[in-house]
């Protein structure tokens, strides 16, 4: 027997979002949301296109997922307007070893911790209130973004399930599985707990290096102080120059991050950009990139490659296309420019400074 429960009375709420029951008038913003190209692209079971009538039927089917004890669907909302910015959902298995959990955020509210905050709300409602041996979930693998939301929330990488997935033809897609047991729901919680008696103490949140993106010939170098803390200042951005190094300390809603201060464009200085959550915005060639998880989320105007070496084609901010100009090696350099991740350094606090781990010592 599944278990049957109600929405949550009075709805969760962190202060900044609230995890409710859909409601009728969500669906225009959820058509909105859906039109996506990140959401279309990402999660394969979304309609294209998506019209409101779909919205519609997918608010209907939640409600009647409730009422069934099928899935428990929420829609993350703004805690301050009650709109809607997103989705996330328990959906049970056949039995306490095979439930999963999955969401997705409008895309004008990307890179302010949002979905990492909806994630940790609504497993920890789940365990709480479902017999749950194992929490899934699920990507598809080159979501990184979606990737870094799970890490952050406490839950675990353990494999490549190859063919997990299909696609909107039916086509098999490989999808990257994490996984939580109750023992890491109750770690990840007492670990939240004590940042926030830290917080009020004064303590400082770090955010994780993104998996993979610590950077080169660092993971046994010495901790070097990068910074005061009282010179620092939750929601901005400076730079920080230690012998020939350049680094970026910015203080995101996940904590903060020390990456260099280069934007991995073609070297512009981020910190002279600007930061809107978790994004900087490059001063250059309008690249956005994401500082908790090092991906690109705004091609650079000039195109060119991305990490993983496919080509981006030029576009213009005015969305008029961009004037042809004639083959010449200045073009043919920015279309063989690879926008790479971000690199990161291991941050600490230590007795009132930030340290990080540099691969030099300043003199
Ligand atoms: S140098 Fe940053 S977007 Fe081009």
């Amino acid at each position: 027997m599944p278990d049957v429960l109600l929405p949550p009375n009075p709805p969760l709420t962190d202060g900044l979002i609230t995890l409710r029951p859909f409601r009728a008038d969500d669906a225009p913003a959820i058509t909105a949301a859906c039109q996506d190209p990140e959401i279309q692209r990402w999660v394969p079971i979304i309609p294209i296109p998506y019209a409101e009538a779909d919205a519609r039927r997918f608010i209907l089917m939640t409600l009647q997922a409730w009422h069934d004890g099928s899935s428990y669907e929420f829609a993350i909302a703004d805690a301050t307007t009650d709109r809607f910015i997103g989705s996330i959902g328990v959906h049970l298995g056949p039995n306490p070893r095979r439930h999963a959990i999955g969401y997705l955020v409008a895309p004008e509210f990307r890179g302010r911790g949002v979905a990492t905050r909806a994630l940790k709300m609504a497993t920890r409602w789940a365990f709480e209130n479902i017999a749950i041996e194992r929490l899934s979930l699920w990507t598809l693998p080159g979501n990184v973004r979606s990737q870094a939301v799970a890490e952050h929330a406490g839950f675990r990488f353990e494999s490549i399930a190859r063919n997990w997935e299909t696609d909107r033809d039916e086509r098999p897609l490989d999808s990257i599985i994490f996984s939580m047991t109750p023992e890491e729901n109750a770690d990840a919680r007492a670990a939240d707990e004590a940042w926030a008696a830290a917080g009020q103490a004064g303590s400082v949140p770090i955010a994780a290096v993104p998996r993979g993106l610590r950077a080169a010939g660092t993971r046994a170098a010495p901790f070097v102080e990068v910074a005061a803390l009282a010179d620092l200042t939750p929601g901005t951005m400076r730079r920080v120059t230690l012998a020939d190094l350049d680094l970026l300390v910015a203080w995101t809603p996940n904590g903060i991050v020390v990456t260099d201060d280069r934007c991995p464009h073609m070297a512009a200085p981020l910190s002279v950009g600007s930061l809107a959550g978790c994004e900087v915005s490059c001063p250059l060639h309008e690249g956005r990139f994401d500082l908790v998880t090092g991906e690109t989320v705004q091609f650079p105007t000039t195109g060119g490659l991305d990490a993983d070496g496919a080509y981006h084609s030029p576009w213009s901010p005015s969305g008029a296309l961009p004037k042809p100009e004639p083959p010449s090696k200045k073009l043919e350099a920015r279309r063989l420019t690879r926008v790479n991740r971000l690199r990161y350094y291991t941050t600490r606090i230590r007795d009132g400074h930030l340290e990080a781990q540099l691969p030099i010592l300043p003199e």
